[in-house]
């Protein structure tokens, strides 16, 4: 029987080099059960059939903040799938919302990658969008994609407007931890913590400074798997919608062209994400996603090619939480192509994006409207990078340290350990006066790295003890293998490497020991005699098995260190995966 609206045999067919050609094309039962199950889905085959099929990955969900407006924007993709050819069929997956998801989204990263890859693999799929945008979901959805290489155009969700209190401008996450050490040391009260609730986040979209999503948005774009000035578009802005429409023109013209993120993720596009992240002043976390990032596009990053492009870009976002300004500053300062303006004479600038045929395209127009959002080369927000690799006996893998959100006088310091094996220890007993911890100690967090976190949870910007806040005490060196919010400030060595719970050097730190933190040598020192590390390192005992079954025992297997990227040793290795139709 011929569908009511009239659809006459016989049907038109995919073309032949579209991979879905392999679902809806071949003669034969299976094709036969697509194309009928296809018209179950309420389509004629006309609508579809020789069309290239869009897979639409959203992120969407309710409890996640920053993504719930994405929804509604991934039928504007669709839209735009629709007007230039194509066939769009939306796919929801997991959600990683920085604020509810514990532990930490981190212990979930590589499971969203694994399904991004999956769904792409197994479907029939010619093309992709990528909707993410809070932290993880970034590099997630990017490392599935790199991996199975189908073209792909990622929509970043786009930041929140700007937080309002009184008379203040507030930066989620940033004055949320800003305020809250204000309530600890009793400069504000409930009423004020009450009225704060309202006015740090007030509409849908990511964190609206330089955090962890708005890094690895930027650094997406950078890499060239967005659409130009894309990263900055405020999440409630038309221009949102605007671009998420163009997204899906886009990823037919690129089904079409056949290209594919294997041509766009290359050595010279990661050095100048890296570049951009570095320049921007961005979240130590892209240093761990952009590693992992570039492994599965078979790129070889490491941590010295951070330390060593750091020592030539300067910081020259004045953008939270290190400097003034928010995410729709930025924006409307020229967003991401005119910030590439100012360091375009370090970056690759014949190399192709999604976009067009290079970045050197895509730059030609773009100017700085705001010189103070946006710095000119001759007046930095600092003179490096913004984050520095240490090197040293207490992480010979290495650590980082966002040094330009540190206050300068902790850059060079000595000072005796006070040692948390834990985070609830930590948690239980900072503001323990018994303690006696003065503001020249070093906090200490051991058993918070990929595998003791598990998942390396934000520990890393440790409390200030509430007596020392009381004193007006706002900084301190701090040391972990966790991971830190990129809304956070402080000198807080991050991601030190091997973590303690595989019996690194951190495992071996014990109250009193002194340490020496040397940002300019990018040195990080436990000043111990060798004798008694190895006195210590033969008592030292790996902490109890965390997992016994289920996702968190094949994570525990897995997961490789900081330094490495965090991602899973069988996802990361090369290798061949056949495809479900040609092997
Ligand atoms: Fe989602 Fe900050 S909590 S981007």
């Amino acid at each position: 029987m011929s569908d009511p609206a009239g659809a006459p045999a016989p049907p038109p067919r995919p073309a032949p080099t579209l991979r879905s050609h392999q679902w809806y094309g071949a003669d034969g039962v299976r094709s036969f059960s697509h194309r009928a199950r296809t018209r179950q889905l309420g389509y004629l085959p006309e609508e579809h059939l020789g069309r290239p099929v869009i897979a639409v990955l959203n992120t969407w969900s309710d409890i996640n903040p920053c993504h719930v407006h994405l929804r509604d924007r991934a039928q504007a993709v669709k839209r735009g799938v629709w007007q230039a050819g194509g066939f769009p069929l939306e796919f929801p997956v997991a959600t990683l919302s920085e604020t509810f998801q514990k532990p930490t989204p981190m212990l979930y990263r590589n499971l969203l990658a694994m399904e991004t890859e999956e769904l792409l693999r197994s479907y029939p799929v010619d093309g992709a969008v990528l909707m993410g945008g809070c932290d993880k979901s970034t590099p997630a959805l990017l490392m599935g994609a790199a991996t199975v290489d189908l073209p792909a155009v990622f929509v970043p969700a786009g930041p929140m407007l700007p937080g309002h209190w009184r008379d203040q401008i507030l930066g989620s996450g940033t004055d949320m931890w800003r305020y809250w050490d204000d309530h600890r040391a009793g400069l504000i009260g409930d009423d004020e913590l009450a009225e704060l609730e309202h006015g740090l986040a007030r509409s849908p979209g990511t964190c609206m400074t330089m955090g962890t999503a708005a890094t690895l948005t930027a650094a997406a774009e950078a890499l060239g798997v967005t659409l130009p000035g894309a990263s900055s578009i405020p999440a409630v802005d038309s221009g949102h919608e605007r671009m998420a429409a163009a997204c899906g023109r886009r990823i037919v013209a690129l089904v079409r062209e056949d290209l594919r993120p294997s041509a766009i993720l290359t050595r010279p596009a990661y050095e100048d994400a890296v570049a951009t992240v570095l320049a921007l002043g961005g979240s130590t976390n892209a240093v761990i996603h952009l590693i992992a990032m570039a492994g599965r596009s078979g790129v070889p990053l490491t941590l010295d090619d951070f330390d060593r492009i750091a020592r030539r870009v300067p910081v020259l976002a004045d953008l939270r939480p290190g400097g003034r300004f928010l995410m729709e500053d930025f924006h409307f300062a020229g967003g991401l192509p005119a910030f590439l303006t100012r360091i375009a004479d370090v970056l690759h600038l014949d190399r192709p994006t999604v976009a067009g045929p290079t970045l050197r395209d895509q730059l030609a127009r773009a100017r700085v409207h705001d010189d103070e959002v946006i710095r000119p080369r001759g007046r930095p927000v600092a003179d490096e990078g913004g984050v520095a690799v240490l090197r040293g006996n207490l992480c010979p893998d290495g650590a980082v340290i966002k040094h330009i959100a540190a206050e300068p006088r902790l850059l060079r310091h000595t000072g005796p350990a006070v040692v948390f094996p834990d985070y609830r220890t930590l948690r239980a007993t900072i503001d323990d006066p018994s303690l006696g911890i003065t503001a020249d100690h070093v906090l200490v967090l051991q058993n918070a790295g990929p595998l003791g976190g598990p998942g390396m949870p934000e520990y890393g910007m440790l409390p200030i003890p509430a007596q020392l806040l009381e004193r007006g005490v706002r900084d301190m060196v701090r040391l972990s293998d966790a991971r830190m919010s990129g809304t956070s400030y402080g000198a807080c060595v991050l991601h030190i490497a091997p973590e303690s719970a595989v019996g690194g050097p951190l495992a071996l730190v014990r109250d009193g020991d002194p340490i020496t933190l040397d940002v300019p040598a990018r040195r990080l020192t436990l000043e111990v005699p060798e004798d008694e590390l190895a006195r210590r390192r033969a008592a030292w005992r790996p902490p109890p098995e965390r997992f016994q079954r289920g996702y968190g025992a094949l994570y525990s297997e897995q997961v490789t260190q900081a330094d490495t990227g965090c991602d899973f040793a069988f996802l990361a290795r090369p290798g061949h995966t056949p495809d479900p139709y040609t092997g």
